[in-house]
Order: structure tokens, then sequence, then C-alpha cells
């Protein structure tokens, strides 16, 4: 009797709309240190970026500059000052923001060597995130993701749903869950920014549980009005409802 009171009792888990990305608290993903990737040119950039952000209701960011040897070299040290310079700024126009430093490390030979000498770059517990090429599919993943986790390292792969050579082949993304690598999903792909095929990716990767992370992978203003017209996306109400994400704890 307790048994079917218990069924008929239990209310259904209501969705509650949500008025903005306020319950993520924290974004992990964004290049908002000015003048060192293909993200924010300058200090004022990076302020309005910030502002939007804010309003968007994130309370804590992660910026993520490339580091990427052939385009972008840049190391702690340049990524660390340009997060005090942010920092400074921040106070001077007296904004209310947590902001931390980390990295996005494209997978190359640089990359090797930067987890062979324990430079990376990390947020949470020792995670770093990296990215793949769009144009083809990496070798050596496995030995590196190997390694990675052999130093102590937590991998999380930026926006998995972004790599075009994977869209058929969900096994490949079914193998590194297995690993042990963790999935950060980008706000954008769920709006068709990237495409048709990232969105569909995008949404069977949620319906799989396999997105542990949102980011916006913020690199201009543009990004901002995007994520403002995505606060009805059904897909990403759900990640919200399902309270699954480790965005919060980051
Ligand atoms: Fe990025």
């Amino acid at each position: 009797m307790g048994f079917l009171q218990n069924i008929f009792n239990r209310k259904k888990k209501e969705a509650i709309p949500f008025q903005d990305f306020g319950a993520l608290i924290t974004d992990i993903h964004s290049h908002l240190i000015p003048g060192i990737d293909d993200g924010s040119k300058s200090l004022d950039d990076s302020i309005s970026l910030i502002l939007g952000l804010q309003s968007l209701g994130y309370k804590k960011l992660i910026t993520t500059p490339h580091v990427m040897f052939d385009y972008y070299r840049n190391d702690k040290e340049k990524i660390l000052s340009g997060l005090k310079r942010l920092k400074e700024a921040l106070v001077l126009h007296k904004i209310d923001m947590e902001v931390e430093a980390a990295a996005e490390y494209f997978l190359d030979d640089h990359f090797e060597e930067l987890i062979k000498t324990k430079e990376l770059l990390t947020f949470g517990k020792k995670m770093v995130l990296f990215e793949l090429s769009f144009f083809e599919e990496p070798k050596l993943l496995d030995q590196i993701i190997f390694n990675l986790q052999l130093e102590g390292y937590q991998p999380v792969l930026a926006h998995p749903e972004r790599y075009p050579y994977w869209h058929r082949s969900f096994s490949n993304y079914e193998k590194l869950i297995d690993k042990g690598v963790i999935f950060q999903a980008n706000l954008g792909s769920f709006s068709g920014n990237y495409g048709p095929e990232v969105m569909k990716t995008a949404e069977k990767l949620v319906e799989n549980n396999w997105i542990s992370i949102l980011g916006s992978d913020t690199h201009h203003m543009m990004h901002i009005q995007l994520f403002q017209t995505l606060k009805t996306n059904p897909v990403i109400q759900r990640l919200l409802n399902e309270d699954s994400l480790l965005n919060s704890k980051l």
C-alpha cells in the first residue's frame, strides 16, 4: 500500500524554465585574455565580453587561451601575466567576476612535450582542456590520453561534437568515455552555429549522457548575442534540470 501510495504521490520533476546560465555558475572555455589568440583583441574587448557573460548569469570564468605551436605560442608565463592584467582591469572597472586561467591545448608535438615536463595549466582537479584538428583524425590520441593520465591529469576534450570525422562513428566517442575522458560541449553547438551535423551530434552526445561540462567558447560579442537566444533551448534546459554537469563544481 505504502509503495503504491509512493508511486501516486511521486511528483514528476518539473522542468524549470531558465532565465540565464546562472545555474552553471562557472564557464569553462573562453578566449578572454587580450591579444594572445583569436579571441579578445584588447582589454576593452575583454571587459565587454566579461560584462556580457556576467549578464548571462555566470559568476566565475575559467578562460582558456589557445596553445597551438604553429599559431599561438602561448606558455604558462604569457597566459598568467595576461590574466594578471585582466584582473587589474576588472578591479579598475569595479566588475565583480572571478576569473581564472587554464588553456586550450591543441594536440601537437608541443603538447606531448608539455605533458612530459608537467608544464600544463589546469583547472578543477588537474583537468586539462585539449582540442583536436577539425580536419583529420588524430594519430596517437590513445597514447596521449594515457600519458596525461599517467601524469595524474584528467583529460577534458573540448567540443567533441565539432570533429566531423567522428560524426558517423559514435564508437570513437564511446571509446574515449570508456578511457575516462570528460567531454565539454559548446553552447553554440546547440543553436546550429557550427552547422546542422554538429548540432545533431551535440544532441546525440547529450542523449548518451556523455556531456559533463558546458562551455561558451566565447571569442567575440557575436557569441554573447547568440547565447542570449539559447535561453529557451530545450536540450540545454534538460542538461541544467538534470543537474549532472560539473560546471558549478569548478
Ligand atoms: Fe576554444
